[in-house]
């Protein structure tokens, strides 16, 4: 009797950057934290096709192993992009049958589509023992997820959620892809506060934002704005239009500011670290214009109700704020702040994760065979 497949299950977690935003689309900085919400994926190997159910879309995808065709819409795009990446990357075209579930909200700018790149394709490469070291996957999901959306997006999101480590922040250069881990303050809490504003990265001015970034970095003569001082912006930016100066002044000295957070971190000055984060959010608001009133407000609310440090966390343009919080206050702060929020926008839905940091896909043990004996 031929024996029975084995079923094993993957998991892939969300992120939260913690400071470093809009800086991954020039090669910069950045220091995102994978969360303990993930989308877990159990599969079936065989067969030509890839056929998944998930429990929240409540709808079925099916292509070919290979990725040749197959759904451009909805989350089966991401699904057939990482097939074609793989497929380009010499993967056998081993089919498999799995099941999604996920407790990542989408839409809420926590890596919904990155988290779902990584399990896909670490499921799909185990499926046809295809061994892609961490930083090989984390590079072709960035690309599967530009594949997919169309949108020149950096490679934060695959990293994180490949890369990162429990307790900790992941530092990383997204030019080199050197990076390190920096512990976060043990008894805080990550408190995620969901605006209730949906936004998709094609719908949003992401875009937009990287091609007024773009008409400035001739001012640099080929160097990344990673590698300026933010001393020498007022003579780099003397010459420009008002808007790519602003675009520039943020991600040069965000990129800065990824570092002193580090410090900050590590020698655990956490009014520093409150500062900073605050410095960040403005930058976002008023440089990179990528903030909304909802997620000043929130930003606000946070530190007003004493959250250690607080900002906008993403693309911007809708979804969330990361704050750390002392984990014995960070419920209540929660609490708190959305209360507030109701009552000053009262037709939007907002949603509190309160989360740990935790290791990335790469991190955790081999799937194990779930199959029933
Ligand atoms: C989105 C993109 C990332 C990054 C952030 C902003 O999450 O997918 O690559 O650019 O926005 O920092």
């Amino acid at each position: 009797m031929t024996p029975m497949p084995t079923e094993r299950r993957f998991s892939a977690p969300g992120r939260a950057n913690l400071i470093g935003e809009h800086t991954d689309h020039t090669g910069g900085l950045v220091l995102p934290a994978a969360i303990d919400r993930a989308i877990s994926l159990e599969v079936r190997p065989g067969g030509d096709t890839i056929t998944l159910r998930s429990d929240g879309a409540g709808e079925e995808v099916r292509l070919p192993a290979d990725g040749s065709e197959g759904p451009d819409r909805g989350w089966g795009r991401y699904v057939r992009a990482v097939a074609a990446e793989l497929d380009d990357a010499g993967r056998r075209p081993v089919g498999l049958v799995g099941h999604l579930s996920s407790d990542l909200p989408q839409g809420a700018g926590l890596s919904s589509s990155a988290a779902l790149e990584v399990v896909v394709a670490t499921a799909l490469c185990a499926v046809a023992d295809l061994p892609l070291d961490h930083l090989e996957l984390a590079r072709l999901c960035r690309r599967a997820e530009r594949r997919a959306v169309g949108v020149p997006s950096g490679i934060m999101d695959q990293a994180a959620s490949i890369l990162a480590r429990a307790g900790h922040g992941l530092l990383l250069d997204c030019h080199t892809l050197e990076h390190r881990h920096v512990p976060l303050p043990p008894d805080h809490l990550l408190l995620l506060i969901d605006s209730g504003v949906r936004r998709e990265l094609e719908a949003s001015p992401y875009r937009a934002r990287t091609e007024e970034l773009g008409a400035a970095l001739p001012v640099l003569g080929g160097r990344r704005p990673a590698d300026v001082d933010p001393e020498e912006l007022d003579g780099l930016l003397a010459g420009l239009d008002d808007v790519p100066a602003r675009r520039l002044r943020h991600v040069v000295t965000e990129n800065a500011r990824v570092l002193e957070v580090e410090a900050a971190l590590r020698c655990g000055d956490l009014d520093r670290l409150g500062e900073l984060f605050d410095d960040g959010h403005a930058s976002l608001r008023d440089d990179f214009e990528v903030t909304i009133p909802e997620l000043d407000t929130l930003v606000a609310f946070a530190r007003g109700a004493g959250a250690t440090a607080a900002r906008m966390t993403g693309a911007g343009f809708g979804g969330s704020i990361v704050a750390l919080v002392p984990s014995a206050r960070a419920a209540v702060v929660g609490e708190e702040v959305v209360d507030a929020y109701r009552r000053r926008f009262p037709d939007r839905t907002p949603t509190v994760h309160l989360c740990r940091a935790v290791d990335g896909a790469g991190r955790r043990p081999p799937p194990v065979d779930i199959s029933e004996t």
